[in-house]
């Protein structure tokens, strides 16, 4: 494994797991199994989301019995083992008409709080990400982050995190309540973060990367092409170019927090491995060549 990083009042496992793309199988019965062998196998930190879901959802599979990644995980881990620590996220908000806004207010934040709360079937969330866009004014950031900073001294979050932000966001925020966990798009080919990736580590700061796999593909997912110089190091190394592409976020720092997202129990599998995976000072190199 790539060792602990301490979260908050708690120490995580780097490898940890993604459930955005466990609802994509209308077979739950996989997602239950990728769940259940990741906790066996060590992941300890998972990340989710109440708007995880579909229909409906960010990654929309279609038709079909409503799945939601934060029941599925109820389903297959409770009673909770101790160690599990699951981070959610707030902000995006489906509104009736279907359309993708913020809660931009206490009272819909409390409400995506609340529906976490119930569907993972716990009283306390372990944490919460506050997942903004980077357009929104300091004084409406300062408002929402000081909303959930009110429900964490009520009692219902123990810690909190941002997503998606800047450098100067994280100034707005931070003096309102600690922050544990920056969760920002980031990969071998989404480098615009570089600069917050080290702050975060100057601060004590998790760096937790979505798209470390998916890269550019974003929300498409995987893709089945990757770069030549992936292709030589995974080749050098015998594993694929995604568990290089996941082993190269964790070698950014010891503050990364990986959280690759799969409903494939043979992905799983793979992505746990790259916990282990070894990068070279020339593989770097030729990997941060080929940018
Ligand atoms: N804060 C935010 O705004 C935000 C946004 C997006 C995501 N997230 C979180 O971050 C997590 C990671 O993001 P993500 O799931 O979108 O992207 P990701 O981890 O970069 O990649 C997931 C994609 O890669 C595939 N994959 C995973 N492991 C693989 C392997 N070993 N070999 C080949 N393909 C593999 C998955 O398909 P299979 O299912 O077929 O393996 C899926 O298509 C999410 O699950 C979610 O928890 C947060």
């Amino acid at each position: 494994m790539a060792g602990t990083w301490r979260l908050g009042d708690r120490t995580v496992n780097r490898m940890g797991l993604g459930s955005m793309r466990l609802t994509a199988n209308p077979d739950t019965g996989v997602a239950i199994r990728v769940l259940r062998r990741a906790v066996e196998l060590g992941v300890d930190h998972i990340d989710t989301a109440a708007f995880y879901r579909t229909p409906g959802g960010i990654i929309d599979a279609g038709p079909g019995p409503v799945r939601h990644a934060t029941e599925l995980i109820r389903a297959a881990l409770r009673p909770y083992p101790n160690r599990v620590f699951i981070a959610t996220k707030v902000g995006p908000d489906r509104r009736p008409d279907g359309r993708w806004a913020e809660a931009d207010t206490p009272a819909r934040l409390r409400r995506q709080v609340e529906e976490n709360l119930r569907r993972l079937g716990v009283t306390t969330l372990d944490l919460v990400n506050l997942r903004i866009t980077r357009q929104i004014p300091a004084q409406a950031l300062a408002e929402r982050f000081g909303a959930l900073a009110d429900l964490r001294a009520a009692g219902l979050i123990r810690h909190l995190g941002l997503s998606n932000i800047t450098a100067e966001q994280l100034d707005v925020a931070a003096p309102i309540a600690p922050v544990v966990c920056v969760q920002n798009a980031y990969s071998v080919d989404l480098r615009r973060d570089d600069d917050l990736l080290r702050i975060c580590r100057e601060r004590g700061i998790a760096f937790v990367p979505f798209f470390a796999i998916a890269g550019r593909q974003r929300e498409a997912g995987a893709a089945g092409e990757q770069s030549g110089a992936l292709r030589r190091v995974a080749a050098r190394h015998g594993v694929t170019e995604h568990q290089v592409r996941l082993a190269w976020t964790l070698h950014r720092g010891p503050h990364v927090l990986a959280i690759p997202g799969t409903g494939d129990p043979a992905h799983l599998e793979q992505n746990i491995a790259a916990a282990g995976l070894a990068l070279t000072g020339a593989d770097l190199a030729e990997i941060d060549a080929a940018g």
